[in-house]
């Protein structure tokens, strides 16, 4: 066979959608991610690869913590995009929505949220353009009963994309 990248392929792989949240000093802030999973069960741990421009990705590097919020099927696209497509060095992505501060001081969002996750970094990974953030699980809470928001039901059903920063940024042209 011959060695190409058919993009097509790399689309099939399936995923959740999720918020990444943490904290500079008093500067809360968070963004949407889709490469999120989890990765041992004992001791419970999870990673997050995040771009290394992300304001979130600064904010995780510096303060040790972050925190999984497992998003709804029926989140708004305006949630969505607050989160995903507005970087907090422009744009205060908590004024408006409601969270609270969990045990590691990671911001909770709660809003359209079916669960949540705490984590303390526990190791970090330079990949190409992200870093790969290996989170120990220090507390998790199960908010309410409900469908989770896949990447495919935001692509197909919302007709989401997905911006410059996010891994799978090259694969909006396959649809
Ligand atoms: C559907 C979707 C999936 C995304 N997945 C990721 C991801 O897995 N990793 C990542 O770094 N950015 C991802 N992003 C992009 C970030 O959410 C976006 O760059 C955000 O503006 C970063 O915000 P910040 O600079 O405030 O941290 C995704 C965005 C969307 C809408």
């Amino acid at each position: 066979m011959e060695a190409s990248i058919d993009k097509k392929a790399l689309y099939s792989l399936s995923y959740g959608l999720y918020l990444v949240c943490s904290r500079k000093s008093d500067k809360l802030n968070g963004q949407v991610a889709n490469a999120v999973m989890q990765v041992t069960a004992d001791p419970v741990s999870i990673v997050a690869c995040l771009h290394k421009e992300n304001l979130t990705t600064e904010c995780i590097k510096e303060s040790g913590i972050f925190s999984i919020s497992i998003l709804e099927e029926d989140t708004p696209m305006t949630f969505i995009g607050n989160f995903g497509f507005k970087c907090g060095r422009d744009f205060d992505k908590f004024g408006k929505c409601s969270y609270d501060i969990g045990m590691t001081g990671a911001p909770l969002v709660k809003e359209h949220t079916l669960a949540v996750i705490e984590a303390r970094l526990i190791k970090q990974v330079d990949i190409f353009t992200h870093i790969m953030f290996f989170g120990e699980v220090v507390a998790s809470c199960h908010l309410k009963e409900g469908r989770p928001l896949t990447y495919a039901h935001y692509h197909e059903v919302k007709k989401g994309k997905s911006p410059r920063n996010a891994p799978t940024f090259t694969l909006n042209e396959v649809r």
